[in-house]
């Protein structure tokens, strides 16, 4: 397999696991012989059908949030197209249309791939953590106690606007923290691996809970599924053993 092939297969299976599925260009043999068998910036993804169980959200909210990344990733899926025929010789930091293109494909990718992973890890009607788990074990170990992360990250979903709260695996510090992204793309650090997403934007939780997002937050930190979390951060974990080998 050449190196294109395991880049491509890499992000296929990064795609698959977060509920998106990744439709690649077929490339013509024209294409698949260019220079330095550069991949193509095009790309199609589909986004995920969640259907959530929980009833700590209404009917209405849980299918206009679908509609919602749904929308997303129609639009993720248009900049990549405009992208793949931009002009990259008049790229400039004021007003092209290659830099504009490029703020909104981070947008739309963050929105498309943060919301895969907040459906992915919700709903649980069933939700439970152990103490010997290794999720527990991690967020206890880098907080201090489990609480204290649980604190830290309350106040996180509390703190972002209309943005998100996240818990993940710093590869920079080899420890795991929580921040907040405002919108999509704003405060974003780099080397994060996710693990713990929840959305804090209005249109998540207002329709049921009017101004009250701390009950929201509440309702959807009763109901995380572990399994999942658990799963990402073991594969957090392999990727600190091959970073640190
Ligand atoms: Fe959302």
């Amino acid at each position: 397999m050449n190196i294109d092939n395991l880049i491509k297969a890499a992000v296929d299976k990064t795609l698959n696991e977060n509920g998106l599925i990744n439709h690649r260009k077929k490339e013509s043999p024209a294409e698949s012989n260019v220079v330095n068998n550069s991949i193509n910036e095009s790309y199609v993804i589909q986004a995920g059908k969640f259907n959530l169980q929980t009833e700590l959200l209404s009917t209405k909210t849980k299918k206009a949030h679908q509609e919602l990344l749904e929308g997303y990733v129609k639009k993720l899926n248009e900049v990549a197209i405009k992208l793949d025929g931009s002009d990259k010789s008049s790229a400039n930091l004021n007003n092209s249309e290659f830099r504009s293109l490029k703020v909104d494909e981070a947008y739309n990718h963050n929105a498309a791939f943060l919301h895969g992973l907040y459906f992915e890890n919700i709903s649980d009607l069933n939700s439970q953590i152990s103490v010997d788990s290794i999720s527990y074990m991690r967020l206890a170990r880098d907080f201090g106690t489990f609480d204290k992360w649980q604190e830290d990250f309350v106040a996180c979903c509390l703190s972002a606007r209309n943005g998100w709260a996240v818990t993940f695996y710093n590869e920079q510090l080899n420890r795991y923290m929580n921040t907040i992204i405002d919108l999509h793309s704003l405060n974003v650090m780099i080397g994060m691996h996710p693990v713990i997403v929840v959305d804090c934007w209005e249109h998540s939780y207002y329709r049921d809970y009017l101004k009250d997002r701390k009950s929201y937050v509440f309702a959807m930190m009763k109901e995380l599924d572990w399994s999942v979390i658990d799963k990402r951060v073991i594969k957090a974990n392999e990727i600190a053993k091959i970073l640190r080998s």
